[in-house]
């Protein structure tokens, strides 16, 4: 029988998109949550828009852009700040249980890889600051069809790398909207649901849903 082949959405499901700004919280003030809740919804967001409209941009540009929609929101943040926040993107912590339940993976004989939104240069400054290399068989960026999740075309780069039908992937993601796109797409989804949010897109459900890592 085939290794299995385990692939994992990179921000919010292996990285932390909003450590970044709670590490700033006092310099920022009682606006930080609503700086990174913003500056994440509108990230997404705009790669929804140049997604459809086939309007290239780079995960990079949309994250600096998102970044000053959302210091606006909250007028303004300290000198230093917003530069700080833009290279969190650069050595995101994973989160606590990611770099062991891979390893365990990986031991266990799994075929492991990312599918990100994010640009191959940050996706592998993440990796790399994570300690994460040599645990993946791919790290796969949308850069390489020029748009962006939840496109077919980007979870098509998946069966394409290993040989395999979309049956074959199991695909994980925190974002519940991104879980949506790969069920549409045919892969076995599981919903890594961090925060606890109520389900959505009663039509693509996951197949499983699990709290973190931990359980694999
Ligand atoms: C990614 C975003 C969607 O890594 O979290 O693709």
């Amino acid at each position: 029988m085939p290794s299995p082949i385990y692939v994992f959405d990179a921000y919010g499901t292996l990285f932390d998109v909003h450590a970044a700004a709670s590490r700033e919280r006092v310099t920022i003030g009682g606006g930080w949550d609503k700086l990174s809740q913003t500056w994440r919804t509108k990230h997404l967001e705009y790669t929804w828009i140049h997604a459809m409209t086939g309007k290239p941009a780079t995960f990079w540009e949309l994250a600096a852009q998102s970044l000053d929609f959302a210091i606006a929101t909250i007028g303004g943040v300290p000198d230093g700040v917003r530069e700080r926040l833009l290279q969190s993107y650069r050595h995101m912590a994973p989160f606590a249980e990611v770099p062991i339940t891979l390893a365990a993976l990986k031991r266990q004989g799994a075929r492991l890889a990312i599918l990100s939104n994010g640009d191959p240069d940050m996706l592998a400054d993440a990796v790399g600051a994570a300690g994460l290399e040599g645990v993946f068989d791919a790290v796969l960026s949308v850069a390489s069809v020029k748009t962006f999740k939840p496109q077919r075309v980007v979870y098509q780069l998946v069966p394409d790398q290993f040989g395999a039908t979309p049956g074959d992937v199991t695909f994980f993601s925190s974002n519940r909207w991104d879980v949506a796109g790969a069920k549409a797409f045919g892969f076995q989804t599981v919903w890594v649901n961090r925060t606890d949010a109520a389900d959505e897109y009663p039509g693509l459900k996951p197949d499983r849903v699990i709290r973190d890592l931990t359980v694999l």
